[in-house]
């Protein structure tokens, strides 16, 4: 059986072919944000479900092929403040100055002081579109669950060419019964056993997203099949920091 210096090796190994670096790279990033995603997430992380190591250094690596020093990034789901803390402190660690902006519908984060994040309380079901056009985010980290604020989000932020990183996709998460239509497409329960999050990037982006690596006219999307899973959205064109290579790994 592998162990989880194994599987952490071989999914670092996924995250560099996703984000086109290389190896080292990827290993250079999690030996730099490990501890402080180990101070943070280690006390929780039985208890509280928030992004494990190999999701947060997928993010982070994505976030660092950019190039950009000051990082906006938009956070639906803040709830305790945990992976909004891993997200500053891991940037701050990678040497990217971070800008966060965070929304949830009740207040629970006491992770994180008011000044250092832009914590929201307000459901943006209906504006995300304005939310994105005030805030300009480089990136959006879908946390939230219900469905159509998760698919208002990604949908809005793809007409933006946004980055977009989707928790809570894994196999274990998905449930086929959403694809066979049995369960309503809309609806913002939160039901453990049934995550929106994977049917809303297949509608958004087409049913491909279930192979792993599925490439659009303008989007590269790449499953992490980590504790939660995690899908890392690029944009191919429209940034700044578009690379050239994108959406050409076999
Ligand atoms: C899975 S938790 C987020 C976990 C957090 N991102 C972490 O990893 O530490 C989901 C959160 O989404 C929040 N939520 C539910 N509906 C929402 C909405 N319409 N807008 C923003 N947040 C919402 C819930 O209150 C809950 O705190």
């Amino acid at each position: 059986m592998e162990t989880n210096a194994e599987q952490s090796s071989h999914l670092f190994h996924v995250v560099a072919q996703v984000c086109q670096v290389t190896d080292d790279t990827v290993v250079d990033i999690a030996r730099k944000v490990f501890p402080s995603w180990k101070k943070i997430a280690g006390p929780v992380i039985e208890q509280v479900k928030t992004i494990d190591f190999v999701e947060t250094v997928a993010v982070l690596t994505a976030i660092s092929r950019t190039g950009l020093g000051t990082f906006r990034l938009l956070e639906l789901g803040t709830q305790h403040g945990i992976s909004t803390c891993i997200f500053l402190d891991g940037l701050r660690a990678i040497g990217i100055q971070p800008r966060i902006t965070t929304y949830d519908v009740v207040l629970k984060q006491r992770a994180f002081s008011g000044g250092e994040v832009d914590a929201r309380i307000e459901d943006i079901t209906t504006r995300c579109g304005p939310v994105l056009d005030e805030l300009d985010p480089h990136a959006v980290f879908l946390d939230a669950h219900p469905w159509e604020l998760t698919y208002n989000m990604a949908t809005e932020a793809r007409k933006r060419q946004k980055l977009i990183f989707t928790h809570d996709v894994s196999d274990d998460l998905w449930s086929a019964r959403l694809q066979e239509g049995r369960l309503p497409l809309k609806g913002n329960e939160c039901n453990p056993f049934v995550q929106w999050e994977r049917k809303v990037l297949e509608v958004v982006f087409g049913p491909g997203i279930h192979t792993g690596h599925h490439v659009t006219e303008d989007y590269q999307i790449d499953l992490i099949r980590s504790t939660h899973g995690v899908a890392i959205c690029q944009p191919l064109r429209g940034t700044q920091w578009t690379t050239k290579n994108a959406g050409s790994r076999g």
